[in-house]
Parts: structure tokens; C-alpha cells; sequence
């Protein structure tokens, strides 16, 4: 793409020059030979590369479907040092317990120390290998020494989690300005400070996988959640620019990102979910959605919607007019309802 937006802007450029030299050299003959030669060069180089991105967005999207019949091999967590935030509760505590269960040394990271050593301390007891940092990872300084403590005490780690993450339910005109700031340190801004600590890490290495939890939440907008809407949108672009940037020029191909995307998980961050369906869009446990992230994870997709439903209603609703895409929602009368806490 890039390739062919350069050739059509040389294309241009290479038009432009040879009209000017045709201004000034009308009678002279060279330029003007030099000038029709470029275009055809350069038109022809046009013609190969468009034909070449045909060919390659028909074999990549054969590919894609071929893999929805055949998955690729998972690759295997064995050995892998992985760094898990919010590590204390919910879906975090349940990817801990999993990943170790598979033989990666799992790195626990919560401001709730209790909770947080209270994972570790049932993954030891079951043969597993966690250690545990209280962190608060709305915290530069708090973020940068624990890492530190990380490297000297576990080794650098492979793989990041970035899951920790709040969600107050009530109506955007009641969010406080410290409400607002508070789900942007912990959603959004977390993810940055965990990341400039470990992606300078993955890069040094050639490899590593960065997770990221957004939500559906972060693709379909709902009442109740507006700054967490916001939040889970932005996470959603921090991790669409990096894995842009990351690839750029074929840079970094073995640094992975994956985009986590649940609908609602019982544990208790949406203390009010109204589902007016949920046969076809059901509440998730955790341990359910920590199976499908550790799944996406190991099958290195981009992104993931969870449950499979969620990602299919979600990939033929965005097609439709968004007058139709709001009859939608509403017939769903999907959300969650606003609650004190
Ligand atoms: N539960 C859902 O329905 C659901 C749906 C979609 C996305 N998600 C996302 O999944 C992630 C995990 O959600 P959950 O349901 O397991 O939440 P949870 O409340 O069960 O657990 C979150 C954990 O993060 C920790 N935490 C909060 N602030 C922190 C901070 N400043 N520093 C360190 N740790 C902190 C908490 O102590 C807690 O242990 C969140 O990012 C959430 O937005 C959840």
C-alpha cells in the first residue's frame, strides 16, 4: 500500500517535471526523451505493484479463511515470564492460574496486595511458578521500580498482560472529574507505563507479546460507561498504532499483539449487566474468558471478541447504516445499569 502510494506520488512528481522542462526546452530534444522514459518506468513499476497487492490480498484473505478451518499449532507458554496486572481478581487472577498450569512463570501484579498473594500463593500450592508485586499501576515511579525489582528478582519478562481496569456505572453527567481521570490512569494510562518499561525489553530481545484488555465495550458504545467506553476505545487505538508502528518496514515480526475484546465476565466490575438475550450473548465466568485470551494468545491473533457470538453479531452489525445498527441496539437492550459502588 505504502509502496504503491510512494510509486503514484513519484508518478506525479516525475509528470510535473517533465511538463516544466517541456516549458522551458521546447526544442530541445533530451529532457524530453528522459522525461517519457521516467513516466513509462514509472508507470510500469505502478502497474507491477498494484497487481502484486491484488495477488497478495487474495492469498492473505484465502489464508485467513483457510485458518478459521485449520488453526494453526498453539505455540506453547513453557518457560515463558509472564506479567499479568490486576493479577488479585476476576480475569486476571483466572489467566494467572491458567498460565502457570501450562508452565509459564506468572509475575502478579495488584494494588490489592492481599488478594494479589493470595493468587501466588495457590499457584505455588499447586506446583507452579508466581511471584508477587504490589503495584499501583497508575504510578510511573511505582511501575518503573517494581519492574526493576522484576529484572533482578525473575528475568525479563516475555510476555505482558495489561488487565487491571475499573469500571463505575452511572450516567456521564454524574462522573466526577477525578471519576474521569481515575478510569483513564488505571484503563489507559496504565498501559503506557507498563509499556515503556517492557516494549524497549521486547524489542532488545526480538521477541515478546503484548495483551491488552479492552472490551466490547471498547468497539460498541453503551450508556452507564461513558468514560469507560472511552477508555476501552483508546486502549483499542494504542494497541492499532503500535502494531502499526511495530511493523513498519518488517521491524519487529516476532513482537506480537494481541487485543482482548470480553463481553460481560462475573466478577462483579459490572455489578448490573442487563442482557436481554443471554442464551445467545451469555455472562461469561472468568474462567471461560481466561481459556479464550490464553487460546488468542497462543494462536497470536490480533484481536479477539469473546464470546464467538459477540464477535459475530458485532462483524455484521458495523456493516450496517448506523440508523439500522441503533434499531439493533435497541432490540438487543444490552448494557449495564448504574450502581452506587
Ligand atoms: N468483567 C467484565 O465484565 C469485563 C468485560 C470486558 C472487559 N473487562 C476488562 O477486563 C479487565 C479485568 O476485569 P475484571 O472483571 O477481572 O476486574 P476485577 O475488578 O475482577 O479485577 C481487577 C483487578 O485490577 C486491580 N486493580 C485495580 N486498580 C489497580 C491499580 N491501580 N493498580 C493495580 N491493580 C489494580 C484490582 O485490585 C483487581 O484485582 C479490566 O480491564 C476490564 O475492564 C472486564
Amino acid at each position: 500500500m505504502t509502496v504503491g502510494l510512494i510509486t503514484v506520488t513519484n508518478c506525479l512528481i516525475t509528470v510535473y517535471i517533465f511538463l516544466r522542462l517541456k516549458e522551458r526546452t521546447v526544442h530541445c530534444q533530451p529532457p524530453k526523451m528522459i522525461g517519457i522514459i521516467m513516466i513509462v518506468y514509472q508507470s510500469i513499476l505502478l502497474v507491477f505493484d498494484f497487481v502484486n497487492l491484488v495477488f497478495r490480498a487474495i492469498l492473505l484473505t484465502l489464508q485467513a479463511a483457510w485458518r478459521i478451518v485449520v488453526p494453526p499449532p498453539k505455540k506453547s507458554v513453557v518457560g515463558e515470564i509472564v506479567l499479568i496486572t490486576g493479577a488479585g481478581h476476576g480475569i486476571g487472577r483466572e489467566l494467572s492460574l491458567q498460565l502457570a498450569r501450562l508452565g509459564a512463570k506468572v509475575v502478579c501484579l495488584d494494588i490489592d496486595e492481599a488478594n494479589n498473594q493470595k493468587t501466588v500463593a495457590d499457584i505455588c500450592r499447586e506446583g507452579g511458578a508466581a511471584y508477587g508485586y504490589k503495584c499501583d499501576v497508575t504510578s510511573r515511579d511505582n511501575v518503573r521500580t517494581v519492574s526493576n525489582e522484576i529484572r533482578e528478582n525473575v528475568g525479563e519478562i516475555t510476555i505482558l498482560v495489561n488487565n487491571a481496569g475499573i469500571m463505575p456505572c452511572k450516567p456521564f453527567i454524574k462522573h466526577t472529574p477525578e471519576d474521569i481521570e481515575k478510569i483513564f490512569k488505571v484503563n489507559v494510562f496504565a498501559h503506557f507505563w507498563m509499556l515503556k518499561e517492557w516494549l524497549p525489553t521486547f524489542m532488545a530481545m526480538g521477541r515478546g507479546h503484548v495483551v491488552a484488555m479492552s472490551s466490547l465495550a471498547g468497539l460498541v458504545a453503551t450508556s452507564n460507561v461513558v468514560p469507560y467506553c472511552a477508555s476501552k476505545y483508546a486502549v483499542r487505538g494504542l494497541m492499532d498504532g503500535l502494531v502499526e508502528e511495530m511493523r513498519y518496514g518488517g521491524r519487529n515480526p516476532n513482537i506480537k499483539f494481541t487485543c482482548v475484546h470480553p463481553f460481560v465476565v462475573d466478577t462483579g466490575l459490572a455489578k448490573k449487566p442487563r442482557i436481554r438475550f443471554p442464551s445467545v450473548t451469555p455472562v461469561l465466568t472468568p474462567e471461560t474468558a481466561a481459556e479464550a485470551i490464553i487460546s488468542a494468545i497462543q494462536l497470536e491473533k490480533s484481536e479477539v471478541l469473546i464470546p464467538f457470538q459477540a464477535a459475530l453479531i458485532h462483524f455484521i452489525v458495523r456493516f450496517l447504516p448506523r440508523e439500522v445498527q441503533k434499531a439493533f441496539l435497541d432490540f438487543m437492550d444490552t448494557g449495564v445499569d448504574e450502581h452506587d459502588s
